[in-house]
């Protein structure tokens, strides 16, 4: 980076698309080296294709700590982007199966706990580092069908107000950024049905952020000076007012 902050390797999960293929853009653009992982090696191999060779592709399942620690070669990481995330399914948490509750939150929570618990350290050590836990909007209001997922990143997002007085004085920034709806596969992956007529409700019909602006808010809370640590943001699309109510019918139905 242009500045004092000295910041010069990400890692992004989740990059072989949608938000995080859109930030290791605006990183690498702001002349970072980016690690970026998924688990789709032919997915990272379009990006690098597409963004260079300061692009480093890491395949590995992010609920693989050690694997993407190898992947890394013992690199200095001075960004880390929790990004990768997904919804098992959409449906009341009774009708989900169990593998669906426990890989939402081992997906979701447990996998950016563990890369922040092996890759704080560091950052502390040299006094140098941002982490940026991609949260959501369904953590924050009612989302139906989504208990563990809502679950799982409204934890993420307690575990950034505790790492923030652990990590008092470090020297290491901790922003919780939490998007309303991005234009992405991410919903139409998680429903059942007609997924061009939803990509038509939930995208034309109606005006979501795009991943770019994910990117662009990142490389803004990045860009602030090292002291300054824009701790929580939500982000909606000006057509989107998040955290709505519904009533059931008052015979149930
Ligand atoms: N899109 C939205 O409306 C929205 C709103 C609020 C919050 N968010 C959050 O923003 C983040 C990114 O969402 P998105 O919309 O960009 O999702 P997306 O388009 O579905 O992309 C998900 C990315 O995560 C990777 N991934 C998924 N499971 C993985 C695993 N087990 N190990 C490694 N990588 C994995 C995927 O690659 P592989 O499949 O190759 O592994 C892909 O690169 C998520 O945390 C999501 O919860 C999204």
């Amino acid at each position: 980076m242009n500045d004092d902050k000295g910041y010069r390797s990400a890692l992004v999960t989740g990059a072989s698309r949608g938000i995080g293929a859109a930030v290791a853009r605006r990183l690498l653009a702001g002349g970072l080296t980016v690690y970026g992982v998924a688990r789709s090696a032919e997915a990272l191999a379009g990006v690098a294709a597409e963004l260079g060779e300061r692009f480093i592709p890491c395949p590995a399942d992010v609920r693989d700590t050690d694997a993407i620690l190898a992947g890394l070669g013992g690199a200095e990481i001075d960004v880390l982007v929790n990004n990768a995330g997904g919804l098992a399914s959409v449906r009341p948490l009774v009708e989900q199966t169990a593998e669906e509750t426990a890989e939402t939150i081992a997906l979701n929570l447990t996998a950016p706990l563990q890369l922040m618990r092996r890759l704080l350290p560091g950052m502390v050590a040299r006094r140098r580092g941002h982490v940026f836990n991609l949260t959501s909007t369904a953590g924050r209001s009612v989302l139906p069908g989504t208990t563990a997922y809502a679950a799982a990143k409204a934890g993420l997002s307690q575990a950034c107000h505790v790492l923030r007085y652990d990590l008092a004085g470090a020297g290491v920034r901790i922003t919780e950024l939490a998007p309303a709806r991005v234009e992405t596969d991410f919903y139409l992956s998680a429903f059942a049905g007609d997924r061009e007529a939803l990509r038509q409700k939930l995208y034309t019909t109606q005006r979501a952020l795009s991943p770019e602006d994910i990117a662009q808010t990142i490389w803004a809370a990045l860009s602030l000076p090292p002291h300054a640590d824009l701790s929580e943001i939500v982000i909606t699309s000006t057509d989107q007012a998040a955290g709505g109510q519904m009533f059931a019918a008052r015979d149930g139905s």
